[in-house]
Parts: C-alpha cells; structure tokens; sequence
C-alpha cells in the first residue's frame, strides 16, 4: 500500500514532465536546393526541433543543421534521408540520456547556489539578494519590472559608487530558455568582478571608471519551464488570445527591422516574433532600461548558446555596421583572447552573413539605438552537447569566456 503511495506520488510528479526517450539529435548537411527543400518538408510534416539554425526557414545549402528527432519519427527520417543521399550524423543517441548526464558535477540540494551548477531560478533569485547585500560597496541591485508570470527582472550594478553617472557595460544572459550555460555565466561574471576587484588590475580599472550592468536571466519563466516542465523550451510563456501555442521568441521581439527576415509570424514557430515589437514584457523592460541610460551605456553583450561565435550587426541585413571594421577588429582580439586559455575556437563576424539574416534582434537594436560595442556571443559547443552541456564544462567555458568579455571591455575603456 505504502509502495503503490509511493510509486503513485512519484508519478503524478512527473507527469507534466517532458521526456525524451530515444530521441536523437541529427546533423545534416544539405548540399543541394533539394535538400533544403526536404528539410523544410520534413518540419512541415513531422515534430522536428531545429537546434542551429533556429528554425526550419533558416535552412540554407553549406550549413550544418542540427535537428532533434522524437523516436517516433526516426524512422522515416532515416529514409528520407536515405533516399536523398544528404550526408548525416548523429550528435545526440539519446537526448534524455544526455540530460540525465548533464549534472555530472556531484549531486547537492537544489537550494544551494553553485558556480558549477545550472541553478534553478529560485536560487539565482537567492543569490542576487545575498550577493548585493554582502557587497554594498561595489553591487547594487535594482527591479526593472516583472515576467509575464509576475517574476522580478533584478539588474546587479557592479562598479565602486561615484556621485556621478559612470559610463557602463549592459550584460544579459538568458534570452533563449534552454541556454544554460549563458546563466551560468552571468553568475560567474559576478563572482570574478567581486574576487578580482582590487587584485587584478584591468578589473579594478574597469569597476573604478565603469559599471557593469548584469542581468543574469533575461526570460526567467522560460528558464523556469525548462527546468521544471520541458528541458527543451526557448522563449517566453506568454498567452495569446486566438493560438494555442504559449510564447516569442524574445531575441526576434526587439525593434529592429522587427519581424522582417528570419523570424515568424506563427505563434507556434520557435521564432515567433510576437504580436508587435516589444509585445514581450521582458523585452520592453529591457529596452526601457537603456533607452532611459543610453547616454551612459557605451556596450552591450548578450550571451547565448551554442556554436562557438562571436557575433556582432547586422542581423536583420547583409549591410555593414557603419563600425564594421572596428567592431571585426575587437570581435577578433576577443576571439583570440578566449582561444588562447584552451584552444577553444570561434568564429566571429557580422550576424547576417556569419550565420543567418535574423531580424528582431536585441544586438541590432542596440547598436541602433546608438549603442557602438554590441556583440552577442555563442558559447560552448559545437553541437555534440548542444545545449545539454555537461556542467563539468561551466568552468573552462566560463573562465574563457571572461578573457573576450575583458577585452571587449577594455577596448571599450580605451575609447570612453
Ligand atoms: N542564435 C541567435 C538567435 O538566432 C543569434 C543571434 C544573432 N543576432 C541576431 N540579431 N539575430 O537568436
Ligand atoms: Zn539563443
């Protein structure tokens, strides 16, 4: 009787949790119109998740698209396949057998806040609280208005408080729900700022003449929902009167040539990009916040995953930034910077011609707005964790990742 509680306990709690079992993650290479075209038949007719590109309307020749596949529909994917000759392979065996082995950096309370760890949100919120009120002198933290489920978007200032406004640095990770790892790096981001401040030197400097503002996860009902209900969501929740379908993709809600190229205007596309510019109210948040102190912002980075690549406008067109070249000449010393701890190696470059034309975007907007040094990176991987990166990778992910933020920063307080 106790056993079957037990058993029936256990599997009303996971009954709203998404598994799976047997899926796998492809890699295909289409080298032909046909190809494309089969790919894009295959998103209409099957369940397909598009891991890189975002989605199925960004599939071009040349490219590697990474595509999670429901065991179901193996099968005949394979044939399709088969029958086209599209040279394949296979990333991920089995994605639920990947997820399970993400914690692979010892098991503790879910409650304790880790820099090794993918925290839950109730944690991070934790430790934003516990980490300003320890460090008065260098963090504040500041409200910029609630998620659409009613959650605190909290902004941390870091920087040594002056009387006047200091030019700063706008840092957000979490855009894209499924993103682990970039949260993960805001958080470290904090902690190496705090350590560091007063012991090395280009740290010091930075704190002393700037601020850096860190929001540590942008879509927090989203990054919520994939940890308690679907490990695989990407954008917002919010509701929409006429669909079904919940969320917008928060990185195609921005206003810039909003909605024009590679975004979607179904609301059940992975690249919806809402109802109107700034409809998502995570995202107007944002956008108020630095219209309000776009005098004093002088860069903005936003961190995603996956692909290794350092991007920077356009997005939402094959123009060039009127700072191409010194925005391609900072991107490359980053690039070299994060390269030389481990090897790692990015690709960087201008969005549009680099992966994809995507409009909507938070980095054009910024740059838009005014914003010069605006660059959105791709950490770790390539695709063979994709977005179930190992947290035994947290660390040297992050700690490279630092160098190229440094030198960004750097360069940034060179030309103040
Ligand atoms: N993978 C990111 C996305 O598609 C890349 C963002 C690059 N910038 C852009 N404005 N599309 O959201
Ligand atoms: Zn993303």
């Amino acid at each position: 009787m106790k056993v079957l509680l037990f058993f029936g306990l256990v599997a009303a709690a996971l009954a709203d949790v998404t598994r799976f079992d047997g899926e796998k993650v492809l890699r295909l290479k289409p080298v032909l119109a046909e190809h494309v075209t089969l790919i894009r038949d295959l998103a209409e007719s099957i369940e397909v998740d598009f891991w890189s590109p975002d989605s199925p309307e960004l599939v071009t020749i040349d490219i590697d698209v990474d595509i999670r596949v429901p065991a179901r529909y193996l099968s005949i994917v394979y044939t399709t396949l088969g029958q086209s000759s599209m040279a394949h392979e296979i990333l991920i065996e089995d994605v639920q057998v990947a997820i399970n082995r993400q914690a692979d950096n010892g098991i503790s309370p879910k409650e304790l806040h880790s820099y090794t760890k993918y925290n839950t949100w109730d944690t991070v919120l934790s430790w934003i609280n516990s980490i300003a009120s320890s460090n008065p002198s260098l963090v504040s933290k500041q409200v910029i208005g609630n998620t659409f489920e009613g959650r605190p978007m909290t902004l941390l200032k870091l920087g040594k408080s002056s009387g006047t406004t200091k030019p700063s640095i706008f840092l957000d990770c979490g855009i894209h729900a499924r993103e682990w790892i970039s949260p993960a790096f805001c958080q470290w981001f904090v902690k190496e700022a705090l350590e560091t401040y007063g012991s090395d030197s280009q740290m010091t400097s930075l704190l002393d003449q700037m601020d850096v503002y860190v929001l540590p996860v942008f879509n927090i009902d989203g990054y919520e929902y994939s940890h308690t209900t679907n490990r695989m969501w990407r954008k917002t929740r919010s509701k929409l009167s006429g669909s079904s379908c919940l969320g917008t993709d928060p990185n195609r809600n921005f206003d810039a040539g909003w909605c024009t190229v590679g975004a979607s205007s179904n609301p059940c596309s992975e690249t919806f990009c809402g109802s109107t510019p700034e409809s998502e109210i995570e995202v107007k948040n944002v956008a108020d916040f630095i219209r309000k102190n776009k005098s004093s912002i002088k860069a903005y980075l936003t961190i995603h995953s996956y692909s290794q690549l350092l991007l920077f406008p356009y997005s939402y067109s094959y123009n060039l930034a009127a700072d191409h070249s010194e925005l391609m000449s900072v991107a490359q010393g980053a690039s070299a910077a994060l390269t030389s701890l481990y090897g790692t190696r990015y690709t960087s470059g201008p969005g549009a011609s680099t992966i994809y034309l995507a409009a909507g975007g938070s980095d054009d907007w910024a740059y838009d707005l005014g914003v010069k040094y605006s660059y959105t990176f791709e950490l770790r991987d390539t695709g063979y964790h994709g977005f179930l990166l190992p947290e035994s990778q947290i660390k040297p992910t992050c700690e490279e990742t630092m160098l190229a933020v440094k030198y960004i920063a750097a360069h940034v307080q060179k030309n103040l």
